[in-house]
């Protein structure tokens, strides 16, 4: 545990780090880098080059800083993290590297007002954070490893199926190379994929949800086309079937609650759809019968994906709803569409767009939804810890 003094020296220093904190994370991955560039590896450098992981980690330094003495606040933002480093292969000992480079990192920035007993502070404090992220993770490895099918790292799977699913968005189904069984996952959860095109000197990670329920010989991944997108262009125009691509096991705390009866709605922006039809599948497949509404937003019919499989699988079901808004012609979802859709008790599931998810937040909590009925997950670093 962190001695008081620790705590109060950690705590003077938040609005050092408010002004400083994304001078001294940028200051440090470039440290990190010069140091470790294996690390270049496992990092996203679209993410860096946005500065949107030194965002992250500023913010998630600041908010240890205030909750240090009550971690177990920390404990939520702590899971959904630490899926993401286990889907990535951070190892335990990857830690006091960070830990090295952000601590020198802090007494470069800082100069003279990172005095000794202030540095001495981080670096105890450092230590206890990072072995709560040990502890979780090595659980997470344990378990992915553990379960029929699970694996650690990442393996290799073949592309048996490469089907367009709208203008912008296709789907890969992958098997594994190996011949092994497939883990169950949780609708909701994402796999890393690993590539590393030939002009390529370091390895390059995304995320991409699964799409489709738990349960096949297959996993599916449905990938956006993005204008600049490294890994998104490579799979789009140069991964074919036949091919080999790697993939960590599937991690992620966004997922359906498949033990509660209680009516569902799914709200999905864009590409968002993809982790929502992953949980409606599972709904349809294992339990047709659950009230279920599932809202779709996006710009037009040309990049509406799985439209014909939804209205399928609704058309099966008989307490399901599908709604569909296209932006372009019908402008975008109003909190008077959500009210229309608001089914008492319901739990809702969301994903899509920064400002999607942000409308459509503040507009069920708005309208009276409990904040515990609302689930939601953004692509991208998340950028506040409020956010995770
Ligand atoms: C992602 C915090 C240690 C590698 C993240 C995110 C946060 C974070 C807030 C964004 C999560 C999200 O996208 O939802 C921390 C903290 C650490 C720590 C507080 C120490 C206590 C490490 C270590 C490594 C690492 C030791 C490995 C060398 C990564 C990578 C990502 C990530 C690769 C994904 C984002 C990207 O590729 O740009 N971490 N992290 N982290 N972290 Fe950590």
């Amino acid at each position: 545990m962190l001695s008081q003094q620790t705590i109060d020296i950690i705590k003077s220093t938040v609005p050092v780090l408010e002004a400083k904190g994304t001078d001294i994370t940028k200051h440090f991955y470039k440290r990190l880098f010069d140091h470790h560039p294996e690390l270049l590896n496992i990092f996203n450098h679209a993410n860096q080059a946005q500065g949107r992981q030194q965002t992250a980690l500023a913010n998630t330094l600041y908010a240890a800083a205030q909750y240090v003495d009550q971690l177990e606040v920390l404990v939520p933002a702590v899971t959904q993290i630490s899926h993401k480093h286990r889907s990535l292969g951070v190892k335990k000992e990857h830690y006091p590297i960070v830990g090295h480079h952000l601590l020198a990192s802090m007494e470069e920035v800082l100069g003279d007002s990172a005095t000794e007993e202030i540095i001495g502070a981080w670096g105890e404090a450092y230590h206890v954070i990072s072995q709560i992220f040990i502890d979780v993770e090595d659980g997470m490895y344990q378990h992915s490893e553990g379960q029929p099918g699970g694996w650690k790292g990442f393996k290799p799977f073949t592309i048996v199926r490469k089907v367009e699913e709208s203008a912008l968005i296709t789907s890969f189904y992958l098997k594994p190379k190996e011949g092994m069984k497939l883990p169950a996952f949780s609708s909701g959860q994402y796999v890393t994929i690993q590539v590393k095109p030939e002009e390529d000197k370091y390895t390059s990670n995304r995320q991409y949800s699964l799409s489709d329920a738990s349960g096949k010989d297959y996993l599916r991944i449905s990938v956006k086309k993005e204008d600049k997108g490294k890994v998104s262009n490579y799979l789009h125009n140069h991964a074919n079937i036949g091919d080999e691509i790697s993939l960590s096991a599937p991690a992620g705390n966004f997922v359906l609650n498949t033990d509660s009866a209680s009516p569902v709605v799914l709200l999905s922006g864009g590409v968002g759809i993809t982790p929502l039809m992953s949980m409606f599948n599972d709904m349809a497949e294992n339990n047709h019968t659950r009230e279920v509404t599932f809202v779709h937003a996006c710009k037009n019919e040309q990049v509406h994906a799985f439209k014909k499989d939804a209205i399928a699988s609704i058309e099966a079901m008989p307490n399901a709803t599908l709604k569909v808004k296209y932006e372009e012609t019908e402008g975008l979802l109003t909190k008077e569409d959500l009210e229309g859709i608001i089914t008492k008790d319901a739990d809702f599931y969301i994903c899509g767009p920064m400002l999607f998810m942000k409308a459509v937040i503040s507009g069920l909590v708005e309208l009276g939804v409990e904040e515990e009925k609302i689930h939601f997950e953004f692509f991208g670093p998340a950028l506040s810890f409020d956010q995770v």
